[in-house]
């Protein structure tokens, strides 16, 4: 027998990343369809807040993105032998380190796109408040910051294995792309 790949190593293990940016609907759109598939729903924010015992706002504060990154990265790699789950990653999580391809290789990814009007829209206040790349900005300035953000991360979420556009698209589409 030969050596296997991590794809084949990791292909009955069946976990779904689900990337995009901030507002794009990860946690919304992942826990419903998980309910629906019975998948379990990991949100990997939630995870790294109980890890660091702090909001990822403090947390940015008091020891800077980088730092956040480094725990970001330990925390998605400690999924790794979790089993029929749905991940949805944070906005910057395919964006540093090599974590897109770590993702690629270690199950399905599927990007939640839409343009950044779209993701404005459907940024709640809630949301722009507990962002520490978006708290305090008014909408002109969000959509400033959206705009360009949204460009440099592009060449990573386009990376996933699957572009699900969330404007044209429903829950149902995501469930059929999932248990394919
Ligand atoms: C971030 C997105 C957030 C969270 C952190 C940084 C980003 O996650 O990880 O605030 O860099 O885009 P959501 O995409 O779930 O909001």
């Amino acid at each position: 027998m030969g050596t296997l790949t991590s794809n084949e190593i990791n292909k009955d293990k069946n976990l779904i990343f689900l990337v995009g940016f901030m507002g794009c609907g990860k946690t919304t759109l992942g826990k419903k369809v998980a309910q629906k598939t019975g998948y379990s729903f990991i949100d990997l924010d939630e995870l790294i807040t109980q890890q660091i015992g702090t909001t990822i706002t403090q947390y940015f504060e008091t020891f800077g993105e980088a730092a956040f990154r480094q725990i970001e990265k330990e925390t998605l790699h400690s999924l790794k032998d979790e089993n029929h789950a749905i991940i949805a990653t944070g906005g910057g999580t395919p964006c540093h380190f090599e974590n897109m391809e770590w993702m690629n290789q270690h199950g399905k990814t599927i990007y939640i796109k839409l343009s950044p009007k779209a993701l404005l829209s459907r940024l709640s206040q809630t949301e722009i408040e507990t962002r520490p790349l978006l708290i305090g900005k008014s909408n002109e300035e969000l959509l400033e910051f959206i705009t360009p953000k949204l460009e440099e991360r592009k060449p990573f979420y386009s990376q996933a294995k699957i572009v699900f556009d969330a404007l044209q698209s429903t829950p149902k589409d995501l469930i059929k792309q999932i248990i394919l």
